[in-house]
C-alpha cells in the first residue's frame, strides 16, 4: 500500500526530494511480514533478565518448578506477555498464557511457547529461549500492527522439567498419580501448581480436544553437539523422544561396618552399584539411539561405618520407540531380580511414568526448513534426544520444532550456551514460520 501511494502520488516530483522518496519507499516495503525481524539484542536482554531469578553461582539458575525462583520468573515472563499487548491469564494447570485475537476468530487458535522451568543447576537457556523468543514474536506483531488471521497463544508451559506437566494437562490431561508425584521443589504436582495459581480441582477445563488447535510451533536450543559440530544454524526437528522414569528400591541390611563380615552382608549400596552397570549393559546391548541413566541415588542410613540398608535411585529410559524402552525396562527388571538374589538384596520398581514420544507434522518440518532457508540459514532434519513440551501437544493437534546450536552440546548443566546471533536467527525462523503458517493454512 505504501508504496504504492509512494509511486502515484510523488514520484512526479523534483529529483532533489525523489531520492528521500526512494528510502522512504524502501522503508515502507520493509514493513511487509515476509520481511519483519525480531529484535535480537531485547531477546538477548531478556534472557540475561530472566536469567537472574534462581542464578546459581556457577553461572546457571536453579528455578525448579513451585520454587521462590520460579514465581519470581512466571511474574517476570507475565510483565513481558502484556508489554506485548497480550490479554494474560494463568489457566488452571498453572500455564502462563498470553492471547491475542485473530482477524478469523473461526480459525482454531495457533500455539507458541516454551517453559522457563529449569533442573537443578540448570542453564540459561533451555526452555527460555522459546519462550522469550515466542513473547518477542507477539511484541513485533504489535509493534508492525500485524494482525494474523488465527487467534495467537503464547503459553509457558509450568513445570516441564518435572515430566512436561504443564502441556500433558493440555493434552493427555493429569491423573491423580501424576498429581502426587513429589516434584524437585518438594512440593507435590498438585501442592505446586496450587503454589503457582493453578486449580488442580479444575483441570478439566484446561484439556483440549484432539483437533482443537490449528498447531504449535516451540523453538528451543538443541541440548546435544550435531548442529555445532556440523556447522548447521537451525535444526528441524523430526521426532522427540519419549521418556520413562521409575524409582527403584533396594532393601538390604544395616549392621555394624566393622564387626560384620564381608560374607556376611546384605549391602543395599554394593547391589545398586552392580545394578547400574547391569542397566547399562542392557541399553547397550541392542544397536540404535536409545540412552539409559541412572541419575540420583540415596543411601540410608548414610555413614562411614554402617554397610548401607536402603536405596532408592531414579532410572531413566528414552527412545523414539515407545516399545523399545518398555521392553529394555522389562528386561532390566528381571535382571535385577537375578541380582537382587545373588547380593541377598530386594528389589522394588515403581510403576513406570511414561512421556509418550512424539513426531512432528511433516508438513510443519517442511514449513520450518523453508523458512529458515529462504532466510540464508542451513537446515539440518534431526530428532530431539531431549523431551518438550511439543510432543504433548502433539497429542491435540500438529506440532513443528526449531532448533539452534548448543556450544559443546553442553545442556542440564549452568555451562549451558547459545550464541545471541543463534537465538536471534531461531527467533526470526519462528517469526516467519508463524506468519507463513498463518497465510497459508
Ligand atoms: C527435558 O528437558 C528433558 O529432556 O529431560
Ligand atoms: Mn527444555
Ligand atoms: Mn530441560
Amino acid at each position: 500500500m505504501g508504496v504504492h501511494w509512494c509511486a502515484m502520488k510523488r514520484c512526479g516530483m523534483k529529483s532533489a526530494f525523489f531520492s528521500f522518496l526512494a528510502l522512504f519507499c524502501v522503508a515502507a516495503a520493509a514493513q511487509t511480514p515476509s520481511t519483519v525481524r525480531v529484535n535480537g539484542p531485547r531477546i538477548n536482554d531478556h534472557l540475561s533478565a530472566l536469567s537472574k531469578f534462581g542464578a546459581n553461582p556457577q553461572g546457571g539458575v536453579s528455578r525448579v518448578a513451585y520454587s521462590e525462583a520460579d514465581l519470581q520468573g512466571r511474574s517476570y515472563a507475565v510483565t513481558l506477555l502484556k508489554e506485548a499487548g497480550l490479554e494474560v491469564h494463568v489457566d488452571a494447570a498453572g500455564n502462563i498464557i498470553g492471547s491475542r485475537a485473530g482477524k478469523e476468530p473461526r480459525l482454531k487458535p495457533l500455539l507458541i511457547g516454551s517453559h522457563i522451568d529449569s533442573v537443578p543447576m540448570g542453564g540459561n537457556y533451555d526452555g527460555d529461549v522459546g519462550s522469550l523468543s515466542a513473547i518477542e514474536v507477539a511484541q513485533v506483531l504489535r509493534e508492525k500492527q500485524i494482525t494474523l488471521r488465527h487467534p495467537l497463544e503464547v503459553i509457558i508451559f509450568q513445570n516441564e522439567e518435572g515430566g512436561t506437566i504443564g502441556s500433558q494437562a493440555l493434552g493427555e490431561g493429569l491423573d491423580e498419580k501424576r498429581l502426587n508425584l513429589v516434584s524437585q521443589s518438594g512440593k507435590t504436582i498438585r501442592e505446586g501448581t496450587r503454589a503457582i495459581g493453578g486449580n488442580p480441582e479444575q483441570l478439566a477445563s484446561v484439556k483440549r480436544q484432539p483437533g482443537s488447535i490449528a498447531g504449535y510451533f516451540e523453538l528451543h536450543i538443541e541440548q546435544g553437539g550435531t548442529l555445532e559440530r556440523e556447522k548447521v544454524d537451525i535444526g528441524v526437528v523430526e521426532g522427540i523422544v519419549g521418556i520413562l522414569h521409575s524409582d527403584v528400591t533396594i532393601e538390604g541390611f544395616a549392621n555394624h561396618a566393622g564387626t560384620t563380615p564381608m560374607d556376611q552382608r546384605r549391602d543395599a549400596l554394593l547391589s545398586a552399584a552392580r545394578f547400574i552397570e547391569k542397566a547399562n549393559q542392557v541399553v547397550t546391548s541392542v544397536p540404535g539411539r536409545q540412552v539409559g541413566t541412572v541419575g540420583w541415588i540415596k543411601v540410608e542410613p548414610g555413614a562411614y561405618n554402617v554397610i548401607p540398608g536402603k536405596v532408592v535411585l531414579g532410572l531413566e529410559l528414552r527412545d523414539l520407540d515407545e516399545k523399545k524402552f518398555t521392553g529394555l525396562f522389562d528386561q532390566i527388571r528381571s535382571e535385577a531380580e537375578t541380582l537382587g538374589k545373588l547380593n541377598q538384596t530386594r528389589f522394588s520398581f515403581t510403576d513406570p511414568v511414561i512421556t509418550h514420544p512424539a513426531l512432528t507434522a511433516k508438513s510443519f518440518q517442511k514449513l520450518v526448513d523453508d523458512t529458515a532457508r529462504s532466510l540464508g540459514f542451513s537446515t539440518k532434519v534431526m530428532p530431539s534426544g531431549a523431551g518438550h513440551d511439543a510432543q504433548e501437544i502433539a497429542r491435540i493437534g500438529p506440532v513443528g520444532m526449531i532448533f539452534i546450536p548448543s556450544i559443546g552440546g553442553i545442556s542440564h548443566s549452568p555451562r549451558e550456551f547459545s550464541r545471541p546471533q543463534d537465538i536471534e536467527n531461531g527467533a526470526n525462523v519462528l517469526l516467519q514460520t508463524v506468519l507463513a503458517f498463518d497465510a497459508r493454512d
